[in-house]
């Protein structure tokens, strides 16, 4: 009997190739059951490309394949709210794009509609996944660090006006956000996954070179709950090309920066205390990537498979209560924003408010 997980997959968009690819490489443990997209193209082409059924309704798709295990949502951010919870009712695990949704509220609703339905719900951020991320957060556990000092997230990337005009979601507060929650959402849960618990940020943001309703633009100071300081910096608007994606870890017994586009490639990696495996480390774990989305999906969904087989939750791997951190961060970089940099604790107070009603 075929012990694999059968996964489905609703949106055959960019971030989908991520997603299909990674299940190829974990052919031995999960298999591509059906696909779905509104376009009735990308349908029809990514099942010609897969040998899979494709639909164009996933309620259909969802009845017609019981032996679905796991359905990934990757469509625009805007709509993962009512999909997830629609999902929710065929009881089958839910794989969720980043960002997990645009609303606090939406979220709670998100996770709540899983609970009661019996599955469970996982956000990618595939970037925990990186070698060198995987590397640092082993150190950080097991107390190389010391004491926290800083910690800086950094995402100096290139859109142009053509990237926002090829669809009608990025871009735009209803179904996406602005740099802050699309691209820099990745680099905003490395740095709470790190640090933990924020205690408030102080934000500001701007929409300096693209034509957008939403910022391409922002920076923030971020004080954790643990007294320990985070500086977040995004932008769209870096020219000529995409410089960097980085994350720095100081620490009072050592300092980590691991950079590149995709924080691929390690850059520091100093402690005090020199240990055996420190210079392997530094000469291995560097990965080459072929764009900003980086390598991590395959470890991602290696964590989701092995989390639906045994019940457990890997470290890494972010569920619905993880990913709806991120937003609660968000919203409150939002609010602050929208209020010239007021201090901002995130709260259950703003939940009811989408990104873009705060900034308006
Ligand atoms: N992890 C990453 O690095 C990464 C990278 C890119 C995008 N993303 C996230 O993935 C999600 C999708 O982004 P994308 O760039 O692939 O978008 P995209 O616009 O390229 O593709 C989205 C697809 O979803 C389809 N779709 C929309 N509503 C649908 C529905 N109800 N049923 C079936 N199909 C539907 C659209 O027709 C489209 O083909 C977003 O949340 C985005 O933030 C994550």
């Amino acid at each position: 009997m075929d012990k694999r997980l059968n996964f489905a997959v609703v949106g055959c968009g960019r971030v989908a190739y991520k997603h299909l690819g990674a299940l190829e490489a974990l052919s031995g443990k999960a298999r591509l059951a059906a696909v779905c997209d509104l376009d009735e193209q990308k349908a029809r082409s990514t099942a010609l490309k897969y040998g899979v059924p494709c639909y164009l309704d996933y309620r259909e798709m969802m009845s017609a394949h019981p032996e679905i295990d796991v359905v990934s949502v990757l469509i625009p951010t805007g709509y993962h709210a009512p999909v997830v919870i629609d999902l929710a009712r065929f009881g089958k695990h839910i794989i969720v794009e980043k960002p997990m949704a645009l609303r606090i509220c939406d979220c709670e609703a998100m996770n709540q509609a899983c609970m009661i339905h019996g599955c469970r719900l996982y956000v990618i951020y595939q970037n925990r996944y990186n070698q060198p991320v995987q590397a640092a957060r082993k150190a950080w556990d097991s107390g190389r660090f010391g004491r926290q000092v800083m910690a800086t997230v950094r995402v100096r990337w290139t859109r142009h006006q053509q990237y926002y005009r090829q669809d009608n979601w990025h871009g735009t507060w209803a179904l996406d956000g602005g740099v802050m929650s699309q691209q820099a959402s990745h680099h905003l849960d490395l740095l709470q996954w790190f640090m933990g618990p924020v205690d408030f940020v102080q934000c500001q943001s701007a929409t300096r070179l693209l034509d957008l309703e939403v910022e391409d633009t922002g920076v923030a100071l971020i004080r954790f709950k643990s007294g320990a300081l985070g500086v977040f910096e995004a932008t769209v608007a870096a020219r000529p090309e995409n410089l960097e994606g980085s994350l720095s870890l100081l620490g009072e017994k050592g300092s980590v920066v691991i950079g590149g586009i995709a924080v691929n490639e390690l850059l520091t990696w100093k402690f005090d205390h020199e240990n055996v495996e420190d210079e392997q480390i530094r000469t291995n774990v560097s990965q080459i990537v072929s764009n900003v989305y980086g390598n991590g999906h395959v470890g991602n969904l290696a964590d989701v498979i092995h989390a639906v087989r045994t019940g457990e939750k890997p470290s890494a791997l972010v569920d619905g209560e993880e990913g709806l951190k991120n937003i609660r961060i968000l919203t409150a970089l939002y609010e602050s924003a929208a209020r010239n940099g007021d201090r901002v604790t995130p709260g259950m107070e703003m939940k009811l408010c989408r990104l873009g009603e705060l900034a308006n």
